[in-house]
């Protein structure tokens, strides 16, 4: 797999490569700019050429697979009734908040967070409690569990989003983290949304551990949701996994969506079983150039780019960027205009975050090189 090959993308109406005018460089929404696993692409060229598209069984093989799966990368013991699929983790965890909430009740999670974090509460009538993560001098970011917990109490919240590995940090929590964070939740009796669609893009001495497998009463509490559409570049078919393994929760899941979430598409579950079965050695492949990226862009962005500090990710193909030592009151809007690199604005994952940006390093490393190039001269210019 040649990870360095720049494929075209604006002839197939991609969100990220379309939105921006042709002279912008577009690091930003999380896809990534790499053609999917050969496995995948064989499996959708023999569906495509049958030629039928009516309602399947898709889901058959699909569910062997990922049960095996989830035993093979964490010992996790997931059983065919407690596996559904949706359309979207977005979808999922949405739906996950209508089963468990009702108006008026309270929903935490931490910050800076992914966007639909914010929306997806309020549109539901729910109160959106946020829990800033601590931050030190290197920009590497925790828990805090006192915060967190006061939070909890406070507003006798009744739900927690957890996002792990998280986005935009690139955290992948350890198990200590995890335990800790559990133990809170027990206590106090709060439900977990678990969206872990970024749990198969881990880096070196980090590990993703579902909080779901942490324990039987964990597991009891917790809808967890992850996909194969960030692992393998395939986020436009919309395929993910729900695991829920108290009976009572799946069923008030299933009654939510019923009539008005169906599954995924026989496309999107054809791609997402050819993907898991016989996927793992591009996903390898995939990590190495993933890492590389991550370290040029870290050496790179404290060497060249003043006043700007990266946090570095353990997990995702997320980048963090602090800017407030530049000074620019949006460096969102700074690198678009002057350097024609499309960023996150910081500001959508959080209030209190707009002189940061997010930076997706999913892509060819000549991207990169162009994009630091152009940000570095712009901030000299200036
Ligand atoms: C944390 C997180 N959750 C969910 C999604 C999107 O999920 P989906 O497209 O499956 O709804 C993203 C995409 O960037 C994400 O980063």
């Amino acid at each position: 797999m040649d990870f360095d090959r720049i494929i075209d993308r604006r002839s197939t109406e991609s969100l990220r490569w379309q939105i921006y005018p042709q002279d912008v460089l577009p690091l930003w929404v999380a896809d990534m700019d790499f053609e999917s696993p050969a496995c995948v692409l064989k499996a959708l060229h023999e569906r495509v050429d049958h030629g039928i598209f009516g309602y399947d069984l898709a889901t058959f093989g699909l569910k062997e697979v990922f049960i095996e799966r989830m035993q093979n990368l964490y010992a996790w013991q997931v059983t065919d009734p407690q596996l559904s699929f949706v359309p979207g983790v977005v979808t999922g965890f949405n739906l996950a908040l209508r089963a468990l909430c009702q108006p008026g009740d309270s929903v935490i999670f931490f910050t800076p967070a992914y966007p639909p974090f914010f929306s997806g509460p309020k549109s539901a009538g729910l109160n959106v409690i946020e829990c800033p993560m601590l931050e030190d001098s290197e920009s590497n970011y925790s828990i805090d569990f006192d915060l967190f917990e006061h939070l909890i109490v406070e507003h006798h919240v009744k739900a927690y989003i957890h996002c792990d590995p998280q986005n935009p940090t690139g955290r992948a929590f350890c198990r200590a983290e995890l335990e800790k964070l559990a133990g809170i939740l027990l206590r106090h009796r709060v439900f977990t949304c678990s969206d872990e669609i970024h749990c198969d893009i881990v880096y070196d001495g980090c590990q993703h551990i579902p909080i779901a497998s942490l324990s039987r009463e964990v597991s009891d509490t917790t809808l967890s949701f992850l996909a194969p559409s960030k692992t393998f570049n395939i986020a436009g078919l919309y395929a993910s996994v729900a695991i829920i393994q108290n009976e009572t929760l799946a069923k008030r899941f299933t009654d939510v969506r019923s009539g008005l979430v169906g599954s995924p598409s026989s496309l999107a579950l054809t791609a997402a079983k050819a993907a898991y079965k016989d996927g793992a050695e591009w996903l390898d492949e995939c990590l190495i150039y993933l890492q590389a990226n991550r370290n040029w862009l870290l050496e790179n962005i404290q060497a060249r780019l003043s006043g700007v500090k990266a946090t570095r990710p353990e997990a995702t193909f997320l980048m963090w960027l602090d800017c407030r030592q530049t000074g620019l009151e949006s460096p969102y809007k700074f690198f678009l205009d002057k350097a024609k690199v499309a960023l996150n604005d910081g500001l959508t994952f959080g209030e209190q975050y707009s002189q940061f940006t997010r930076l997706n390093f999913g892509t060819p490393r000549a991207n990169l090189e162009t994009a630091l190039n152009a940000m570095e001269r712009a901030l000299k210019e200036r």
